[in-house]
C-alpha cells in the first residue's frame, strides 16, 4: 500500500512528520512517498499543486495531508494561493464526502474554554459536503457601473450533488445512534430549500434514522449549549466548514480533530480539520493527534487495517490519559514528546 505523505505549510511538515513515526511503528509495511504541496510547493515549482504532486496523489493507495496556507501568500492571484492545493485535490479526485468526528476524550474535559459539564459526552460526526457550494461557484471581482468594486461568490447545489452527501449522512447515522440532524438555511436561501427537500426524500429510503432539520445560526447555538443533543450532523461545504471549527472546542483543541475526506471508490485523503497555523509553526508546539487521529482514520477507511488504526485511538487516549498535553491543552510537552507519549503507549 502507497501513502502519499503531502506535509505543506506551517505546522504541516512538523505533523506529518509525527504521524508518520507513528504508522512506521505499527510496521504495517506502508510504503511512503513525498511531495510539496501550498505555498511551499508554489515557492519551489510555482504552483500549488504541481503535476507530479496530483500524480502521486492519483496513484496512492490514500493520501495523509498536513495543512497549507502562508501569510507570504495571502495576496498572490487566486488560482496561484495554497489553499487551492487542497480544494483542487478535493475537486479532482472527487473527494466530496468529508467526515469530521469530534468525540471527547474524558481525560480532556477541562482543557476545553466550555464548562466540562457541557461537553461531556461530546460525540458527534459532521458530514460535510466538499465539492460544491459557494466554494465551486462562479467568483469575481469586479467594478460597478458606479465604479464601486464590487466581490461576489456564487452558492448553488444540484439535486445529485445533495442525494450522494445525503446519504451517506444518513449511512453514518445508521452505523452509529441513528439521528441525523441536517443543517441549512432554508429561510433565507433557494440552495437550501433545495438541499432540505431532497434530504427530506431521500429519508424515506432510511427509516429506521431520526432526521432532523436546524437552521445554521440555531444550529451554531445549540452546538455550544449542548453538543450531546447531536448524532450526525449532515451539510453544506461553508456551515461544515465553521461548524467544525466549533465542533473542535466541544472536545477541548482544534488540534484535536481529524478528518476523511472520501470519494465513491473509498479513496481518501485524510488531514487534521486545522490549517497551518502560522503563528505557532517552527516553535515545535502542535498538537500533532489531529493528524495521528487522521492516519488512524486513513487506516481504517482506505487501507482496511481497522485493528492497527483502534490501536493509534487507544494509544492516544491512553496518553491523554497518562498527563501528555501539547500547548493548546493547558500542557507544556513539545509536538515529539506527544507522540512519544502516544508511542509508549502503543
Ligand atoms: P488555523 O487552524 O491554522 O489556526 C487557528 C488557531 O488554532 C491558531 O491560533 C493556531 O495556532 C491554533 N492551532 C491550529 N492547529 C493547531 C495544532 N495542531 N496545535 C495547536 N494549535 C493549533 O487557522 P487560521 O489561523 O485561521 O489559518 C491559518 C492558515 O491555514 C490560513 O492560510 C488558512 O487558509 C489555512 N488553513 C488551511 C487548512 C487546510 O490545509 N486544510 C485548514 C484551515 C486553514
Ligand atoms: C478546511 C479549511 C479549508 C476549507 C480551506 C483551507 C480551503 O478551512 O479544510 O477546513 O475551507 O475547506
Ligand atoms: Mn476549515
Amino acid at each position: 500500500m502507497l501513502v502519499a505523505l503531502l506535509p505543506g505549510d506551517g505546522i504541516g511538515p512538523e505533523i506529518i512528520a509525527e504521524a508518520r513515526r507513528v504508522l512506521e511503528a505499527l510496521d504495517l509495511g506502508l510504503g511512503f512517498e513525498e511531495a510539496p504541496v501550498g505555498g511551499s510547493a508554489y515557492k519551489a515549482q510555482g504552483h500549488p499543486l504541481p503535476p507530479r504532486t496530483l500524480d502521486l496523489a492519483r496513484r496512492a493507495d490514500a493520501i495523509l495531508f498536513g495543512a497549507v496556507g502562508d501569510p507570504d501568500c495571502d495576496r498572490l492571484e487566486r488560482h496561484l494561493r495554497p489553499e487551492q492545493a487542497i480544494l483542487g485535490l478535493r475537486k479532482e479526485l472527487g473527494l466530496f464526502a468529508n467526515l469530521r468526528p469530534a468525540r471527547l476524550f474524558d481525560e480532556l474535559l477541562d482543557a476545553s474554554a466550555l464548562r466540562p459539564e457541557v461537553i461531556r459526552g461530546t460525540d458527534l460526526v459532521i458530514v460535510r459536503e466538499l465539492n460544491g457550494d459557494v466554494y465551486f461557484g462562479e467568483k469575481a471581482m469586479r467594478t460597478t457601473a458606479d465604479g464601486l468594486r464590487e466581490g461576489y461568490d456564487v452558492m448553488s447545489y444540484n439535486e445529485a450533488e445533495v442525494r450522494r452527501i445525503a446519504r451517506v449522512g444518513f449511512e453514518t447515522a445508521r452505523a452509529r445512534g441513528g439521528r441525523l440532524c441536517s443543517v441549512d438555511k432554508a429561510n433565507v436561501l433557494e440552495t437550501s430549500q433545495l438541499w432540505r427537500d431532497v434530504v427530506t426524500e431521500v429519508a424515506a429510503e432510511y427509516p429506521d434514522v431520526a432526521l432532523s432539520h436546524m437552521l445554521v445560526d440555531s444550529a451554531a447555538m445549540q452546538l455550544v449549549r449542548d453538543p450531546r443533543q447531536f448524532d450526525v450532523i449532515v451539510t453544506g461545504n461553508l456551515f461544515g466548514d465553521i461548524l467544525s471549527d466549533q465542533a473542535s472546542m466541544c472536545v477541548g483543541s482544534i488540534g484535536l480533530l481529524p478528518s476523511a475526506a472520501l470519494n465513491d471508490a473509498q479513496k481518501g485523503l485524510y488531514e487534521p480539520i486545522h490549517g497551518s497555523a502560522p503563528d505557532i509553526a517552527g516553535q515545535g508546539k502542535a498538537n500533532p493527534l489531529a493528524t495521528i487521529l487522521s492516519a488512524a482514520m486513513m487506516l481504517r477507511y482506505s487501507l482496511a487495517m481497522p485493528e492497527p488504526a483502534d490501536r493509534i485511538e487507544a494509544a492516544v487516549a491512553k496518553a491523554l490519559a497518562g498527563g501528555a498535553r501539547t500547548a493548546d491543552l493547558g500542557g507544556t510537552l513539545t509536538a515529539a514528546r506527544m507522540t512519544d507519549a502516544v508511542l509508549a503507549a502503543l
